[in-house]
């Protein structure tokens, strides 16, 4: 099979090839400044006739591990597919570190047709590793998971928790600086959830690693589930209707009164998301 023939296979999907991940989209933009991940600048993002994101000033350094928090449709997916360069400002400026390599989880992973070892393979194979190797990095990154004993299935028989972690695995052998997920343990049972959190945790504070050049992932993450939030992230961003309404330290965000005072609207959506 040729390169070009799985990648036009894989045109017309709105998420990256499954494994690649990729260097931002920067060409012909300034270079973040030192130390910054991403640096926004009152970005706006306009989908049809939406303004999904307004006045966004955000920076995030490597290490930091972000929780985007809101209500449906207040932005948290707009915010990933920005960060990952799916989607270009109307207005304002994002700037990212061109020599982060990415990987961005949809909710729903795609998964290709055939093996779940070759699910991981053929990403690393499309980014330009040999095929060995892939083959040889795909069974690492399966056993990495534990689910090496898989490794022949067809990837569409998993069932959602199990493909989410193969999208973890798929996401972790592509060897990214940082992981951008969407809502990544949403619609599982509790017992995937608990494995699929912490397979990422895991994998932001560099536990996974096998000794190799992997160390800790910046995460940017969204999330609906607070008691997730709060275990995983160091840093929480409230959105309403495309703004930052409030952007906090993770005991600052949940404890204390500094929420209730200065950022009402967040303090009124964690009461009334949390038991
Ligand atoms: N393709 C599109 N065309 C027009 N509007 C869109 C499109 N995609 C999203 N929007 C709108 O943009 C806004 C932000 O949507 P987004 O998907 O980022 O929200 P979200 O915070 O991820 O919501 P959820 O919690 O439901 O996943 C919403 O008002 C949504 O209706
Ligand atoms: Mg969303």
């Amino acid at each position: 099979m040729k390169r070009e023939a799985v990648d036009r296979s894989l045109a017309g999907r709105e998420e990256p090839a499954p494994g690649t991940a990729r260097a931002a989209d920067t060409a012909g933009v300034p270079q973040a400044p030192a130390g910054w991940l991403f640096d926004l600048q009152a970005v706006r993002v306009r989908l049809g006739p939406v303004d999904a994101l307004q006045d966004v000033s955000v920076q995030m350094r490597p290490g930091e591990r972000v929780a985007l928090v809101g209500a449906n449709g207040c932005g948290k997916s707009t915010m990933l597919r920005l960060l990952n360069g799916l989607l270009q400002p109307a207005g304002g400026r994002i700037v990212r570190d061109a020599a982060a390599r990415q990987a961005l989880l949809f909710q729903r992973p795609y998964m290709l047709r055939t093996t779940v070892r070759n699910n991981i393979a053929l990403g690393l194979w499309l980014g330009g590793l040999g095929w060995a190797d892939a083959k040889q990095r795909a069974m690492q990154a399966l056993d990495r998971v534990g689910m090496a004993s898989l490794a022949g299935r067809n990837a569409r028989t998993l069932s959602g928790g199990q493909q989410q972690r193969l999208a973890l695995a798929r996401a972790w052998a592509s060897r990214p600086d940082v992981l951008l997920l969407d809502e990544p343990t949403a619609s599982l049972d509790p017992r995937a959830k608990h494995d699929v959190e912490t397979l990422v945790a895991e994998f932001a504070t560099g536990a996974l690693a096998d000794g190799a050049r992997q160390g800790p992932v910046s995460l940017v993450f969204a999330s609906h589930n607070l008691g997730q939030v709060k275990r995983l992230a160091t840093r929480v961003i409230y959105l309403e209707q495309g703004r930052v309404l409030a952007d906090l330290p993770v005991d600052q965000f949940f404890n204390g009164p500094l929420l209730q005072s200065q950022y009402p609207a967040a303090h009124l959506f964690v009461k009334g998301e949390l038991p």
